[in-house]
């Protein structure tokens, strides 16, 4: 009898499952295969797997049974201490989670199309945005930063790994296109009714335009805050970490409740991720 497949085998049925979907293919034309589409809609697990497998399968499941018409889906994630910081206050955040959680991470990058971060994270972190913890491919990435303060060497901007798309406002446009090129700009106006914030289902239209369609929006905490706040994220991985950061950079903000009956409590699930623990927040569901 053959040991139970593991996550290292499951891994790559993953991400041809995200593959097939970026292609624009069906789910999946092997319906006998150990990760099939069901007839009932929505991928199943078939033959022996060991616990971590079975775990990952049921975290990434809702992503990768967005399929078709339903792979317009934006998914977030913040990882954060027990006081709900995602940095210190100078920014400091590698890591605020363990190794388990980064991976995670570069997993939610390779399986879908975009991802996202904003100015404050381009300018503090100069990341790459890229999956070179997992096998996979890199996504295009995007950066929200109106007013051009992200510098213009950013790596995102220069190392050529994969695609960037830079979001400004309309009044730096011109500013944008000189530097990029305007393929690689998305010019929104800002909405003056809303403080100025650019409005974010004018950014998600865009980028899907573009054929970007299953987003991952990466942080840093405004800018996840921003897509719940305007109603842009359908699901939201927080994973917290057993650290107090104290004072730190906040993750999520959202409109303040009155009353308990008035707070966001959406359906929820756990997943241990090492020390830490991640929840899986449905924010259309309930
Ligand atoms: N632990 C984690 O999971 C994690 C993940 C990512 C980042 N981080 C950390 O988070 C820190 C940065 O986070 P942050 O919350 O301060 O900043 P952030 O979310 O990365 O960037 C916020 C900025 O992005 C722009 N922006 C985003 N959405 C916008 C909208 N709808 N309209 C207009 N502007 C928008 C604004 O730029 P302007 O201010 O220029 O207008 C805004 O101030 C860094 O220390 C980084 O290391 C942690």
């Amino acid at each position: 009898m053959p040991p139970p497949g593991d996550t290292a085998a499951l891994w790559p049925l993953c991400l041809a499952v995200a593959r097939r979907r970026r292609r624009g293919l069906p789910p999946t034309a092997d319906s006998t295969g150990p990760l099939a589409w069901t007839t009932g809609g929505g991928h199943a697990l078939s033959g022996e797997w060991d616990a971590a497998a079975q775990a990952l399968f049921a975290l990434l499941k809702p992503l990768l049974d967005r399929q078709g018409a339903e792979a317009d889906w934006t998914l977030g994630q913040l990882g954060q201490s027990l006081d709900g910081c995602i940095a210190t206050h100078r920014g400091d955040s590698c890591f605020v989670n363990g190794p388990e959680g980064l991976v995670h991470v570069h997993r939610l990058r390779a399986l879908c199309d975009a991802v996202v971060v904003g100015a404050g994270t381009a300018c503090l972190d100069n990341p790459q945005l890229t999956t070179r913890r997992v096998p996979g491919d890199n996504p295009t990435r995007v950066v929200i930063d109106p007013s051009l303060r992200v510098p213009a060497d950013a790596r995102v901007f220069t190392d050529g790994q994969a695609p960037t798309v830079l979001v400004c406002d309309t009044a730096h446009r011109p500013q944008a296109e000189a530097r990029l090129g305007a393929a690689q700009v998305v010019a929104v106006a800002r909405d003056d009714a809303a403080g100025g914030l650019l409005p974010l289902p004018e950014v998600v239209r865009a980028l899907r335009a573009r054929g970007l369609r299953t987003l991952f929006v990466e942080g840093g905490g405004v800018t996840v805050s921003q897509f719940v706040q305007q109603g842009c994220l359908d699901r939201l991985h927080l994973i917290v970490a057993p650290v107090v950061i104290g004072a730190g950079h906040p993750g999520l903000q959202v409109r303040r409740s009155d009353a308990m009956a008035d707070a966001l409590r959406p359906p929820a699930r756990t997943f241990a991720m090492g020390a830490d623990m991640l929840w899986d927040l449905d924010l259309r569901g309930g």
